[in-house]
C-alpha cells in the first residue's frame, strides 16, 4: 500500500492569482517525481462542476444564504468522496484550488453566517478533512477583486462561444469582501500551524519562490 499522499489548499479573494500559482506548484511537484491531482471548488466533479454553474452563474436569483452554503458543501462532500479521498488514499499530492475555508470565509463572514455553522457542517458532511498545508495569498483586497470583475466580464464578452458567466460573487459590494478578508484573517491567526499567508503583492514569480518555500518548510513530500 503506497503511503497517504499530501493535500494542499489554495485561499484567498477573487484574482488574488490563485489559480496560475496552483499551476506553477504542481509542476515543480511533478518535475520532483510526486503524483499530482490540481483540483478546484466549487467543481472538480461532474456533479460539482453543475452546482459550481448554479453557485457562480450571475442569471441565477435569489439564492438564499444557506441554499448556497449547503451547495458549497453538496460540491465538497461529492469531491472529497470521488477525488480527494481516493487521490491522497493512492499517495497523490492534491493541490485544490478552495476548500472549506472559502465557506468560512465566504459565507461564514461575507454572507454573515458565522463560522459554527461551517465548522459543524465540514465535521458532518466532510469528515473533518483538513489540508495539510493551506496557502492563503494576501494582497490588497479592492485590487484583487477588479481584477477578478475585468477578467470575468472578459469571459462574459466570449460567453457566446462556451465561457462560462462566473460573475454572481463579484457583483458582491467592498464591504461584502471587507468581511471576507477579514474572515480569512481570523483563520490564518486561529489555524497558524495549517495556514501560511503569503504576500502576493509582488510579481507571479516572486509569489512562487515564497510558496516553494512555505511548502519546502511545512510539507514533507
Ligand atoms: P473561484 O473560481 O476560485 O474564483 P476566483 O478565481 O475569482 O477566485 O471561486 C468562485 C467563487 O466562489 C469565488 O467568488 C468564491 C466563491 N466561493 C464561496 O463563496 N464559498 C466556497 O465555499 C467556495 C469554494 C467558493
Amino acid at each position: 500500500m503506497s503511503k497517504r499522499g499530501k493535500f494542499i489548499t489554495f485561499e484567498g479573494l477573487d484574482g488574488t492569482g490563485k489559480s496560475t500559482q496552483l499551476r506553477k506548484l504542481a509542476a515543480v511537484v511533478r518535475a520532483a517525481g510526486h503524483k499530482v491531482v490540481e483540483t478546484r471548488e466549487p467543481g472538480g466533479t461532474l456533479t460539482g462542476e453543475k452546482i459550481r454553474k448554479v453557485l457562480l452563474d450571475s442569471g441565477t436569483a435569489g439564492l438564499s444564504p444557506m441554499a448556497e452554503m449547503a451547495l458549497m458543501f453538496a460540491s465538497r462532500a461529492q469531491h472529497i468522496a470521488e477525488v480527494i479521498e481516493p487521490a491522497l488514499a493512492a499517495g497523490s499530492v492534491v493541490l485544490c484550488d478552495r476548500f472549506t475555508d472559502s465557506t468560512e470565509a465566504y459565507q461564514g463572514s461575507g454572507r454573515r453566517l458565522g463560522s459554527h455553522a461551517v465548522r459543524e457542517l465540514h465535521r458532518v458532511l466532510c469528515g473533518n478533512l483538513q489540508p495539510d498545508l493551506t496557502i492563503l495569498l494576501d494582497s490588497d483586497a479592492g485590487l484583487s477583486v477588479s481584477r477578478a470583475r475585468r477578467r470575468n466580464k472578459r469571459a462574459l464578452k466570449v460567453a457566446s462561444r462556451g465561457h462560462a458567466d462566473e460573475n454572481r460573487f463579484e457583483s458582491e459590494t467592498r464591504a461584502f469582501f471587507a468581511r471576507v478578508h477579514e474572515g480569512y484573517l481570523a483563520i490564518a491567526a486561529r489555524d497558524h500551524g495549517r495556514v501560511a499567508v503569503v504576500d502576493a503583492r509582488g510579481t507571479p514569480g516572486q509569489t512562487h519562490q515564497k510558496i516553494l518555500e512555505v511548502v519546502r518548510r511545512k510539507v514533507k513530500l
